[in-house]
């Protein structure tokens, strides 16, 4: 198997790297592809998206511990 990978980057914040991928993710599945998305931002905007906020709030607690 050797999946394709496609990286976005850019230095600039706001420009809308998360939102393409997000959109850009499901847009695939929903092609009927499979689809692994990597957050390298330690901000971590784009895993928030693809979370439901319980699961958000499960997560951040377990870090604290
Ligand atoms: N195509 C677009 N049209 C209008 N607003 C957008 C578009 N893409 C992103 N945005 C908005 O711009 C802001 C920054 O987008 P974001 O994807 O978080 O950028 P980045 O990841 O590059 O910092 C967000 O508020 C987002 O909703
Ligand atoms: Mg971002």
């Amino acid at each position: 198997m050797n999946p394709p990978v496609i990286a976005f980057f850019n230095n600039k914040g706001g420009v809308g790297k998360t939102s393409l991928v997000y959109h850009l993710a499901w847009m695939y599945h929903d092609l009927g592809l499979r689809v692994l998305v990597a957050d390298f931002d330690p901000q971590a905007n784009l895993t928030a998206a693809f979370l439901a906020e319980e699961r958000l709030e499960e997560i951040w607690l377990a870090a604290e511990t």
